[in-house]
């Protein structure tokens, strides 16, 4: 179902790391790719053009996943001007840290991680399912966190963002699976993207990964194709982790 070449995926935050792999990667597939960024304009155009380069389709969408309003004008506008196409794939992928322990976390820090990273996916699943129930196809795959799974001292907001990502997945699994629409998430480990540069002691976490890497992009983007392919078809709810052996959940 989810593979045939007519269908539109959607991947927040594609402009940079995990997004333009996932990005790349279902292209590849045969998916037509709405390249979403918010600042990184040129950015997610230089992953449109490589899309095109490579014999895919693609386009660019641009707005901030904060913002119920400007989702809605954009993905409106979008599929308005697009009436053949389809968004048959969701991939909340956009996301954001702002690290600091519990006592001195502002509202500021907890409200734009939770803003960006489950009100942003909230937003973007609402407006999505709507179209998909229509069809009565589609997938949708939630970028969680190892964080969200175990907590992690520094990232009080962060962890509480990416575990209510994994209980929105659960809950809408069982809300709409009846109606053909898988929703699941990823929760990675430590990947090697801009995101994990500013980590403090990040060579410290190697150490305790039995597989001794961080883990790359594509290896995420790949587990996030099986999830969006026929081969994932009974599969819903589920979070699979892509972390190297951390904390096996
Ligand atoms: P990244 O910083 O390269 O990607 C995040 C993307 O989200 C960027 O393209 C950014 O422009 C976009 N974004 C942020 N706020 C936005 C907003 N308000 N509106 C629209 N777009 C926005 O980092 P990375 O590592 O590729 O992260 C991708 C996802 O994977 C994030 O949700 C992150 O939490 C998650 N993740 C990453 C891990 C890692 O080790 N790199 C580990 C676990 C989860």
């Amino acid at each position: 179902m989810e593979t045939a070449t007519s269908t539109t995926a959607l991947v927040t935050g594609a402009s940079s790391g995990i997004g333009k792999a996932i990005a790349l990667r279902l292209a590849a597939d045969g998916f037509k790719i709405l390249v979403h960024c918010n600042k990184g304009l040129e950015r997610a155009e230089a992953v449109r053009q490589e899309i095109l380069a490579a014999g895919g389709k693609a386009e660019v969408v641009q707005f901030d996943v904060a913002d119920k309003e400007a989702i809605e004008a954009a993905l409106n506008a979008y599929f308005d001007a697009h009436k053949d196409e389809h968004l048959d794939v969701l991939i909340n992928n956009a996301g954001i840290h702002s690290d600091t322990l519990l006592g001195v976390m502002t509202d500021e820090a907890f409200d734009s991680v939770m803003k960006t990273n489950a009100y942003g996916a909230f937003y973007l699943m609402r407006w999505t399912v709507r179209r998909m129930l229509r069809r009565r196809r589609g997938s949708i795959v939630n970028m969680a966190s190892l964080a969200g799974q175990t907590g992690n001292p520094g990232q009080f907001n962060y962890a509480a963002s990416k575990a209510a990502l994994i209980a929105m997945t659960k809950t809408l699994a069982m809300e709409i699976g009846s109606r053909g629409i898988r929703v699941n998430a990823v929760a990675p480990g430590f990947i090697e993207t801009e995101m994990i540069q500013t980590i403090p002691g990040l060579e410290e976490f190697k150490k305790r990964i039995p597989l001794g890497r961080f883990g790359t992009a594509q290896e995420v983007a790949g587990v996030v194709s099986f999830l969006c392919s026929k081969d994932a078809a009974y599969m819903t709810g589920t979070t699979l982790s892509v972390n190297g052996g951390l904390y096996p959940a």
